[in-house]
């Protein structure tokens, strides 16, 4: 069995923070960011959280796929700014959406957990487990952001995009991805309960340090324009298709940039490369599905064509998808 996205949905935060907004806060311009990310704007939350954009962009697929909540037998939510750790946000979607038939759990693989959750739901499909899923990209990145870091809080934004999958005769395609946890201290994230607040004294005390997205910047720019390319690649060869049959190739929004260089590097023309980094900046494992929602709804997906879906980041963790529309 092969998993088919039937439907798509996303949802933003109201709340629009431009590059003269940062420009507020931090020592920096709307020039400097343009050019170095092509991020003109993004979203964040003010009273939203990330189950409730994840709820809204999976009613949104779920409408599209013309699928009641009740049908669905997974719900797979991508996040690494969830609000709870327990329970997860994809039993905080269920209840919302009412999805009562349905098993829950969050992955987190950073900017590549929505590709990912695509595989883990393929491979579900292809072993009979399931017919009917939801995978739900969703991030407030703006609560873990250190807002006086000008290095890393002109990239980030919040949002969530749905995708509602159904299994259908035939084969599945091959996976490719990656991770490279060595590399990790390139982009991290701490928890805040990471520290024991037993170590520094024996006695109970506030763990110390900050709880906010730290970056190598370069590391994780030199890392995506490599391991992008290769990936996406290994995915093609994998499933023994060519360039040719490829009609978009769907890209984490991390960087202008990136995408760019990647589309070089691969020879292909920048037509197939989508991007509303400018509006959205970068959403992690939201990216992707938000994407495709709004191809799905400019109507720029035509029936039977394949794509490309890739995630890097985080980890280091990198993947590659084939599927077909
Ligand atoms: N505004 C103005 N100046 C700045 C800013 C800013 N926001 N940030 C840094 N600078 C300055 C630096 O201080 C430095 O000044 P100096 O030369 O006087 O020391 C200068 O600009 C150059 O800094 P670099 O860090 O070398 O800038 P770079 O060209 O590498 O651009 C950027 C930085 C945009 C972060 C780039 O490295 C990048 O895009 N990296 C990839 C980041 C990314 O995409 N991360 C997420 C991907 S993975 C995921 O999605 C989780």
């Amino acid at each position: 069995m092969i998993g088919v996205i039937r439907g798509t949905g996303s949802c933003v935060p109201e709340r629009v923070l431009t590059n003269d907004g940062i420009a507020g806060l931090v020592e920096t311009s709307d020039g400097w960011i343009r050019e170095r990310t092509g991020i003109e704007e993004r979203r964040v939350v003010t009273t939203e959280t990330c189950a409730s954009l994840a709820a809204e962009a999976a009613r949104w697929a779920l409408q599209d796929a013309g699928m009641d909540a009740a049908e669905l037998e997974l719900i797979v939510v991508s996040t690494m700014s969830p609000t709870r750790v327990m329970p997860c946000t994809a039993c905080e979607v269920q209840a919302a959406i009412g999805a009562g038939a349905a098993q829950c759990f969050d992955l987190n693989a950073a900017c590549s957990g929505f590709v990912a959750a695509w595989h883990t739901v393929n491979a579900y499909m292809a072993a009979g487990f399931v017919k009917k899923a939801l995978i739900v990209g969703s991030e407030c990145l703006s609560k873990v952001t250190d807002w006086t870091d000008r290095s890393t809080c002109i990239l980030f934004g919040d949002g969530a995009g749905a995708v509602v999958v159904s299994a259908e005769e035939g084969s599945p395609y091959l996976p490719a991805a990656c991770s490279d946890g060595a590399a990790g201290g390139a982009l991290t994230l701490r928890n805040r309960q990471d520290g024991s607040p037993f170590q520094a004294t024996g006695e109970a005390a506030k763990p110390e340090g900050s709880y906010f997205m730290e970056m190598d910047g370069q590391a994780v720019f030199k890392f995506a324009v490599r391991k992008v390319p290769q990936v996406i690649e290994e995915v093609l060869e994998k499933n023994r298709l060519g360039r040719e049959a490829i009609s978009h190739y769907v890209l984490h929004q991390a960087n202008q940039r990136i995408v760019e260089a990647v589309a070089r590097r691969l020879g292909e023309p920048m037509e197939k490369f989508p991007m509303n980094l400018q509006r959205y900046g970068n959403t992690s494992s939201a990216s992707i599905p938000i994407l495709l929602d709004e191809l799905n709804r400019g109507g720029a997906l035509k029936s039977g064509e394949k794509l490309v879906l890739a995630g890097f980041g985080g980890g280091l963790t990198w993947g590659a998808a084939v599927t077909e529309w």
